[in-house]
Order: C-alpha cells, then structure tokens, then sequence
C-alpha cells in the first residue's frame, strides 16, 4: 500500500554547471525530472541564475541537500532551513531531500560521516528529521548513505536505517549504488539490503556510477559510468516495489552529453520493462 504519490515520474539526471549550456536545448521527452543541490544555487543570480530558471520553468524538480548535517550535535540550521524554503517555492521544486549523515563539522564541509548505528541516535536523528518536516511543512526523504567506516555500531545499517525512517515518518530517496558500494567495503549481500527497506516510503532512486579502488574497496564517486551489478540492483529494485522514479547521479568526469543521456535512456529502458511485465503479471530481473 502506497502512502504517498511519487514526487515526479520516469527517468532523471543531476543538474550541474557544466552541463547547463550543453543540455539547454534538452526536452523533457529526453529528461523527465531533473535534481539540484540547493546550496549550489540558492544565491545565484544573474546570467546564470536566468538560465536555471530556464530549467525549472521546463522540468519537474527534485532537491537534494548537502549540508544540513541531519546527525550533527549542531543545532539544526534554520537560516540554512529558511532559505531552502524558499527556493523551493520560488522554483516550485517538488521534493526535498538530505543524506542520512552529518558533515565533519558545522563549517558545511561536503565530506559526509556516518552516523553511529546507535538506538540514541535513532531517536536523536528521528526528532530532528520531523523538526525539518515541520519546518518545510511537507515530508522530506531521506538517502541511504556510502560509509567507510562504522564508529560505536551497536545496530546493523539496516536495522538503523529502519528505525529513523519508521519514527520520524519520512520517505527513503533509495540509492542503489550506495547499497552496492556498502555491500562490497561492508561485506553484505546487497540484495537481502534491498529487500529489508521499505519499498513504499521510495519517494525516487538515485544511481550512479563508483570508483573501483581494489577488489574489495569502492568509493562513490559519481565519477564513471553505471557497473553492471548495480544496474542490475535497480531493476531487482523494481522486480520487489514496483518501478520508481529513477535519477542518474553524475559529479565527476563528465562525458559527453550524449553518453549522459544513454544512461538515461536505459533507465527509461529498464522501467519500460517492468512496466510492461508488471501489465502482464510478470516480473523478472
Ligand atoms: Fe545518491
């Protein structure tokens, strides 16, 4: 049972800089939805901040924050809150989202820290999820996070992971990429991972790309194309909760756009076949 509609539909891609002049001419028929960092554009003005509008007057939008530090001992910073606030209604963005885990300190830094796997910071975490969802007044979802290093874990990732998103009421943004990484450096099946979460708090998936360090070390850096297992981890995605809205993530080492958008056009892909084996009853990996 669903408890909540979907965000937007189909298949996304990230928005960044260097991509605003080779996509201006994208359609929507290309990109269903599009996501931004709101601290990299609540400020911007100017030429620049012309051609975003340009981008939010033609796609559905998605935020998805860097730093407001959900875990941090740092009160919650509400001029950070405010403005998010307001970009959100001032693009008529969709949907805001943040990283289950805290910056190192409260000076935004974008290197994100695992939270400890612990029943207090369920609770610590939780409360200041829902003080964020008053805040905005709408539900926030909240990502499943790459981590190399797990301090004080008295409980399994899964078992946390839960826990926040049962008592603080608020959506999963599901991030396939991130479940394989943690997998391989953590040493867990992905799949049963997958199959723990629950499906019906998916406001939309997030895929990416990592990089290969050794055989059992992978650091997500949304800096290559989509590996094999973790396109293969979304449509297992879809095989158990049915097909969501899907977005590429891509920081670093950009391609061209062409290549960009066969990536998004795979996603579109893979959604098309679930779509139509869930019609006929049918679904398979
Ligand atoms: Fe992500």
């Amino acid at each position: 049972m669903w408890t909540h509609r979907f965000p937007v539909q189909g298949a996304g891609l990230g928005l960044r800089r260097a991509l605003m002049s080779p996509l201006s001419s994208l359609t929507t028929d290309q990109v269903s939805f599009m996501e931004v960092a709101p601290e990299n554009w609540i400020r911007v003005g100017g030429r620049l901040g012309h051609q975003f509008r340009s981008f939010t007057e033609r796609f559905p939008f998605v935020c998805h924050g860097l730093s407001l530090s959900i875990g941090s001992p740092a009160p919650l910073d509400k001029e950070l809150l405010g403005s998010i606030k307001h970009f959100l209604s001032e693009h008529g963005i969709r949907s805001y989202s943040e990283h289950l885990s805290y910056c190192s300190d409260d000076g935004h830094l974008y290197d994100l820290m695992p939270i400890p796997f612990t029943e207090e910071a369920v609770h610590y975490v939780a409360g200041r999820i829902r003080q964020v969802q008053d805040f905005l007044g709408q539900r926030i979802a909240m990502e499943n996070v790459s981590y190399y290093a797990a301090p004080q874990q008295e409980m399994s990732e899964i078992d946390f992971i839960n826990a926040v998103l049962d008592e603080a009421d608020c959506d999963l943004l599901l991030d396939v990429n991130n479940i394989f990484v943690n997998s391989i450096n953590h040493r867990y099946d992905p799949e049963l991972f997958l199959r723990q979460l629950p499906g019906e708090r998916v406001a939309y998936v997030h895929i990416a790309g990592h990089y290969e360090e050794a055989d059992d070390l992978r650091v997500d850096t949304h800096g290559s194309d989509v590996v094999d297992p973790v396109w293969q981890l979304l449509a297992k995605s879809y095989e158990l909760f049915g097909v969501m809205p899907t977005l590429l993530e891509r920081d670093f080492n950009l391609p061209p756009v062409t290549e960009l958008l066969s990536e998004v056009d795979y996603i579109r892909q893979l959604q098309g076949t679930f779509e139509t084996s869930s019609s006929k009853g049918v679904a398979h990996v």
